[in-house]
């Protein structure tokens, strides 16, 4: 069987040409779409994908400035930031870099960012949208892998869909996305976690198998159906002497192990990754376009 290499980078491309075209439309009416990141302390994961987020913004003409704030800033202080921006007409999105400090309540922060700045959709009001099936902001990696799928015209409706992974950001979202009533949903969806039993007898009823633990290549060649699709959300830095840095990037299937087996399947790296810092700035283009 040949199987598809389902290119996050190529998927990414794609899109921000679009967003980059529609955003030179803007600027014709003389409107310029800004995203404002908030960051905490100084954890370098953090920064690497903040610095990551703000090059983007530039590469597509979206205005953006990140908001460094030292890791003791209180919560009283961090909600004046994000009320600030709320009402600031140059910023149309609001992000927090996530993980926050312990004495910071992340769901208070969140839930201070108006819905319709919230580009990440982790706001309960973009959370309860998404569940109704009403348009909402739909944060970025669950939007990501949609929009490989429909990249590469992989209908989901009336396939079973196994997702393992329950956060809030991955595994609940896209959940949500993938039964609704609509063109792009009506799938059959089971979703697994760490108390699941029998993991591998969900995961080889899978048309679709969908991977967001972070547990570096848990899926083996016989947890999977044969011509099924894989989509390994998966980030994991594992040791390898033989590479310049000391360690490699693999996800949370044994990429090699399966590929003969199955139909399809994104890579790690430049699989679904490529795809989250696509759709934000797709989500920012999106809550420009709603003000106007
Ligand atoms: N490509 C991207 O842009 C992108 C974006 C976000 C995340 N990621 C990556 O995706 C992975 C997941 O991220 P996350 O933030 O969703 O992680 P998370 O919050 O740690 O959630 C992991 C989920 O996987 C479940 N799980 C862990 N080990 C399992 C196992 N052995 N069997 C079954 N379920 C298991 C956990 O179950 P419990 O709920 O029972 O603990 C939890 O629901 C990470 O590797 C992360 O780096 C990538």
């Amino acid at each position: 069987m040949k199987t598809k290499i389902l290119s996050g980078r190529e998927v990414s491309k794609f899109y921000k040409n679009k967003i980059r075209e529609n955003i030179l439309d803007l600027k014709k009416k003389g409107i310029i779409p800004g995203l404002a990141v908030v960051l905490v302390g100084d954890d370098p994961a953090s920064k690497i994908y903040v610095n990551s987020k703000s090059r983007t913004c530039s590469k597509l003409g979206i205005f953006s400035k990140t908001l460094p704030y030292p890791n003791k800033i209180t919560q009283v202080e961090l909600i004046t930031v994000i009320e600030k921006l709320n009402k600031d007409k140059q910023i149309n999105g609001i992000l927090v870099q996530m993980p926050l400090p312990l004495h910071i309540d992340e769901f208070e922060i969140i839930n201070r960012i108006l819905p319709e700045k919230d580009v990440d959709g982790f706001h309960p009001e973009n959370l309860g949208k998404l569940v109704i099936g009403k348009e909402s902001f739909v944060s970025c990696t669950p939007a990501g892998i949609l929009a490989i799928l429909k990249y590469y015209n992989i209908s989901v409706e009336g396939k079973h869909v196994v997702i393992i992974g329950r956060s809030n950001i991955v595994g609940k979202p896209l959940l949500n996305l993938l039964y609704q009533k609509n063109d792009f949903g009506n799938a059959t969806v089971t979703i697994c976690h760490s108390k699941t039993k029998n993991l591998s007898k969900i995961t080889s009823q899978a048309d679709i198998l969908i991977v967001a633990a972070g547990n570096p290549n848990m899926i083996t060649v016989d947890m999977i159906k044969e011509g099924s699709v894989i989509i390994d959300v998966g980030i994991n830095r594992i040791k390898d002497k033989s590479t310049k840095k000391g360690y490699r990037i693999v996800g949370d299937v044994d990429f090699e192990g399966v590929k003969n087996k199955v139909s399809a399947i994104t890579p790690v790296p430049g699989g679904v990754g490529p795809m989250t810092i696509t759709m934000l700035m797709q989500n920012t283009l999106e809550a420009t376009l709603r003000t106007i």
